[in-house]
């Protein structure tokens, strides 16, 4: 009998992602079908939901239960948690991808949009954190994956809630994963470069070492197969990010002085 009082015993892994409808979520969501593991995807876009449930149902013998979900409402979250609990989804791993980004011009700040990209990139995740070490603290055992963004490493203009909203969700990961040692919760951050989906889609400037959605994914689930704490990729963007990062204040900004003003 599980800790919820079941006897069901699942048949393979199970994972929940959370930002499932598109993108890397998406890709993620076929990539762990396609190894095996049955699936619970929520995000807001319920049609999408239904399409990729279909979709992954149609190609390969998993199991995949969708759920409207909004990371910013705890009332959301309250319910997926309970539905998981009450249909016995013994989850093994919670992927929080969802993420927002927007453009933010500095010189007309709009602290509306700025709260929004927060709320959705750093509460909105943290949120999850919270229900999901909730729910491994039952079980006894669990594993929570994060996605920020390799864009943590400076403060790049025209970007500049996103960063700062990726920066804090990075510190806050990897504070997670020391903390939750002890409670036998394994804690990894994603941390991608440039990537084709709907978020970068009307980006102006050059993305360097662009990659698709479905290479991001394989490369993610490979690094939770492995356990990793931190998987950040393409590597050549990895070794950008960390060099940019540890550059001298004065020469990360000569270096923005070739930035044109176009937001991404
Ligand atoms: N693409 C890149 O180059 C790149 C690089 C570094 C990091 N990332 C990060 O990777 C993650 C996925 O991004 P992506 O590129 O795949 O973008 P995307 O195609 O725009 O997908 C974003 C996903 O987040 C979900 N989402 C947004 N707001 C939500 C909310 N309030 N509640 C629930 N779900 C919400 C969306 O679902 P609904 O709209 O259906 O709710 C969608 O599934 C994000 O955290 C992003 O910051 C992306």
């Amino acid at each position: 009998m599980n800790k919820f009082g079941s006897t069901d015993s699942l048949k393979s892994n199970s994972v929940l992602i959370i930002g499932a409808s598109r993108g890397i979520g998406k890709a993620l969501a076929f990539e762990f079908a396609k190894n095996g593991w049955d699936l619970f995807l929520a995000s807001r876009d319920i049609e999408n939901l239904k399409t990729i449930k279909s979709e992954i149902e149609s190609k390969y013998s998993v199991d995949c239960i969708i759920t409207v979900l909004d990371v910013t409402s705890d009332k959301d979250y309250e319910l997926v948690f309970s539905k998981i609990r009450n249909q016995n989804h013994n989850l093994d791993l919670i992927i929080l991808n969802s993420g927002i980004s927007k453009p933010i011009n500095l010189s007309e700040i709009d602290e509306n949009i700025i709260r929004q990209i927060f709320e959705t990139n750093f509460f909105g995740i943290v949120r999850g954190m919270k229900f999901a070490v909730d729910y491994f603290k039952i079980i006894g055992k669990g594993h929570i994956a994060t996605v920020s963004s390799l864009a943590d490493a400076r403060g790049f203009p025209g970007s500049s809630a996103y960063v700062a909203s990726k920066t804090a969700i990075s510190h806050f990961t990897e504070a997670a994963s020391i903390e939750l040692r002890k409670s036998n919760i394994n804690v990894t951050l994603i941390k991608p470069g440039f990537v084709i989906t709907d978020m970068t889609a009307n980006h102006k400037f050059t993305m360097p070492f662009l990659i698709s959605a479905e290479k991001s994914a394989k490369i993610i689930y490979s690094g939770i197969k492995k356990g990793k704490k931190q998987i950040y990729f393409p590597l050549p963007t990895a070794i950008g990010s960390y060099l940019i990062k540890i550059l001298p204040g004065f020469i990360f900004r000569y270096l923005t002085k070739f930035w044109k003003g176009e937001n991404g």
